[in-house]
């Protein structure tokens, strides 16, 4: 069970004024600043103990009074080592966690104080604080065990009165979560807190003015009072110091992730912490806001964008991987998962892709005639894929399918296309979703979608256009696998109607087998296309196929100035290399597989089966989320995202699975998927998951039809 106790440091020494804390902030009534906080955090509930971290020394002797006259709990401790004081507190009180305020700050803001512990047992938080209040009137809760390991690897800095300065300066080692205060109280031109005798004289007439409250005085009234009292705050406008603890670079008023104004003292729910974890992504934000002047969208790659992550819980640039992690511009580290949309077969930075690129990079990047490594890797093609007999490179996957259909067309000189899968960003294809903008009828007619696993459906595409149809392209698997023999009877019906077979690869090419599905079902198309993982995540894709179709493209025109770059190339050739001296393969199948059933497992375990399953082949799998009525639910997929960022997995709902992600990793994450589910179940219990969203949810890249 958590215990949270209150450690109040106390010492009579202070270089402004003498014995703060025992100042009357009632002279008549004779309560101290002490006195009225120790009656405050009585009434709050979560708090089960209160104890006086007292300074040692006969000058202190009043604090040991006053522990004896209230019944409450004392240490003695080293008078510089406050941190010291603090543990020895949280000892003394039996306590896993301890509350903090200081004892020269009588209104502090109470009213948070709640919630701030159920978000910190809920997240498992080392830290749970809150910034941009009035100076004086923040709080912090810790985890015990922080404190300690604060305390230990910290100097004497750390050890003395700023108590949060070793958790501030190694945030990455810690979680901490900054909650939102609501706007009104974004204050950090005001200060309650006392360390000069004006600050003695603000706190007394704010204490007179809502008496009638105390000890709780609410902290908008008091704000509203200053307000109306601008001589108060000229009297101690010299020693205000507008900066946050936690988020020093803010601006006062301004939320780092967005979100909105909400009071976050609500008990019925979640906060909208918009603003909670802002602290670890600083520099997205700032970066972000550039880019939304430069870049529409903020991103190249839509799937990439911050549309598809839970802003204010999630970063917006990365900077730097290694192996199957990730680091985000503000230092945050993640397991990654979506592996740059499957690119990173071996790892991030995989020495010897890195190593080949940069040989090469010296040697010269890209030239005027074809490079040797051109030839070097069309061989090494065919002969790792079945229907590889000629191929030709390019950048993108959509320049890959683009020149497929193109040649198809060339070859049966019909102009019909039927498609199944997603097949890239060009006319051709895109035409068919929602994301038709901008392309011309005529070419959106062009292109007839048929479903997976519904042989029917392409049937019908030939029965109503009779040798118009140049080509079948599709994925062979997407997320489902085929169902009998569905990949073959398509082969038969195309071949039947006198149309190409291209198998988009692009996915499943060097992630099911080296040969991509074509090996692995034993259906040969004509022509396939391939790309993302075949480099690294160096930019390559290529067209493989027959001879006598691929000798087409001796007139069919598919050219462009980087098609022979020789990096990409030579990062294909180590990749390739790589892949067949170490049995990549049989490693992303069996970490997919382990995760996957780990996550099904753990499913069952909440009772989460209905709403929440992870499902197709091992090494390219995708986590689903449903809601009541079976549609697909982006609250929830967003809920789990949120709750997998906080604790280091980069979730997009695709687990691309990577030679460098190893057992630890997959341990790891199933830990963080067990907390992220137990926290999904909870939110929908309370039958309001949206509000347990710390941002907008994700939203979908093609809106449903
Ligand atoms: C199956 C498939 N085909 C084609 C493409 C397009 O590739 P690119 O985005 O590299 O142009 C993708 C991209 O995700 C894909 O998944």
């Amino acid at each position: 069970m958590r215990r949270l106790v209150a450690a109040l440091a106390c010492r009579i020494q202070g270089s402004r004024l003498y014995g703060k804390p025992l100042q009357h902030l009632d002279v008549q009534d004779g309560v101290t600043i002490l006195d009225s906080m120790i009656r405050l955090i009585k009434t709050l509930t979560p708090i089960e103990a209160i104890v006086l971290g007292i300074s040692a020394g006969e000058a202190n002797r009043p604090f040991i009074d006053v522990a004896r006259r209230d019944g409450l709990e004392h240490i003695i401790g080293d008078e510089r080592d406050v941190l010291q004081r603090l543990i020895q507190c949280g000892h003394a009180g039996r306590g896993t966690d301890v509350f903090r305020v200081t004892t020269e700050s009588p209104f502090f803001y109470y009213e948070l104080v709640e919630e701030a512990w159920r978000r910190h047992l809920q997240y498992g938080n080392d830290v749970t604080t809150l910034d941009g209040v009035p100076e004086g009137c923040h709080f912090e809760i810790y985890t015990l065990e922080a404190l300690e390991r604060s305390h230990r690897l910290g100097d004497d800095r750390h050890r003395s009165e700023y108590c949060s300065l070793y958790v501030r300066e190694h945030l990455s080692d810690f979680q901490v979560e900054v909650l939102p205060v609501p706007q009104a109280l974004e204050r950090l031109d005001l200060r309650l807190t006392v360390d000069h005798p004006e600050d003695l004289v603000v706190c007394r007439c704010v204490y007179a003015h809502l008496k009638h409250k105390a000890p709780r005085l609410p902290l908008t009234e008091i704000v509203q009072f200053l307000d109306e009292h601008p001589e108060l705050r000229a009297l101690v406008a010299p020693y205000v110091v507008p900066t946050r603890i936690w988020q020093p670079g803010a601006q006062q008023g301004t939320r780092l992730c967005g979100g909105s104004d909400e009071t976050t003292v609500q008990t019925s729910r979640p906060t909208n912490t918009s603003a909670a974890f802002t602290s670890c992504f600083q520099e997205s934000q700032r970066l972000k806001a550039k880019a939304e002047q430069v870049i529409p969208s903020c991103t190249q790659t839509f799937s990439k964008g911050p549309t598809q992550f839970v802003q204010g819980a999630a970063p917006v640039f990365l900077m730097r991987g290694q192996g199957s992690h990730v680091w985000d511009v503000d230092g945050n580290e993640y397991l990654d998962y979506p592996m740059a949309l499957g690119p990173i077969i071996l790892g991030h930075n995989y020495p010897a892709v890195t190593e080949a690129v940069m040989r090469q990079m010296q040697e010269g990047t890209t030239f005027s005639l074809p490079h040797p490594l051109e030839v070097e890797v069309a061989e090494l093609l065919t002969e790792i894929i079945p229907c590889a007999e000629m191929v030709r490179f390019g950048k993108n996957g959509s320049d890959a399918t683009a020149g497929a259909v193109r040649v198809a067309r060339a070859y049966t000189g019909r102009e019909l296309i039927a498609c199944c899968g997603y097949h890239g960003w060009q006319d051709w294809y895109i035409g068919t979703t929602t994301r038709s903008k901008g392309v011309p009828a005529t070419v959106q007619a062009l292109t007839l979608p048929f479903e997976y696993n519904k042989i029917e459906s392409l049937h019908r595409i030939f029965a109503e256009h009779p040798c118009q149809v140049a080509a079948v392209i599709m994925e062979p698997i997407g997320v489902i696998e085929p169902q009998g023999e569905f990949l073959r009877e398509v082969r038969e019906l195309a071949h039947r109607e006198g149309a190409l077979l291209i198998f988009d690869e692009i996915i499943t090419g060097f992630r099911l087998a080296l040969g991509g599905a074509q090996e692995y079902y034993g259906v040969i198309p004509d022509v396939a296309c391939f790309g993302k993982a075949m480099a690294n995540g160096y930019p390559l894709s290529a067209i493989v196929g027959r001879r006598e179709i691929m000798q087409l493209f001796n007139e069919v025109f598919f050219s462009f100035t980087f098609g022979g770059e020789t990096m990409s190339l030579a990062a294909a050739k180590a990749t390739i290399t790589e892949m067949g001296q170490h049995d990549v393969i049989s490693h992303l199948w069996s970490q997919g597989q382990q995760l996957r059933d780990g996550y099904n497992v753990l499913t069952r375990h909440f009772g989460l089966e209905s709403c929440t399953a992870c499902v197709g082949l091992p090494p390219r799998t995708v986590i689903t989320f449903k809601d009541e009525t079976h549609q697909e639910s982006l609250v929830l997929k967003s809920l789990f995202q949120q709750e997998c960022l906080k604790r280091g997995v980069l979730f997009s709902g695709n687990q691309n699975i990577c030679y460098s992600h190893s057992d630890g990793d997959v341990e790891q994450t199933l830990r963080v998927y067990r907390t992220a589910m137990e926290i999904l179940t909870e939110a929908m219990k309370s039958g309001r998951a949206s509000h347990w969203l710390e941002g907008e949810p994700v939203s979908p890249v093609f809106r449903r039809a």
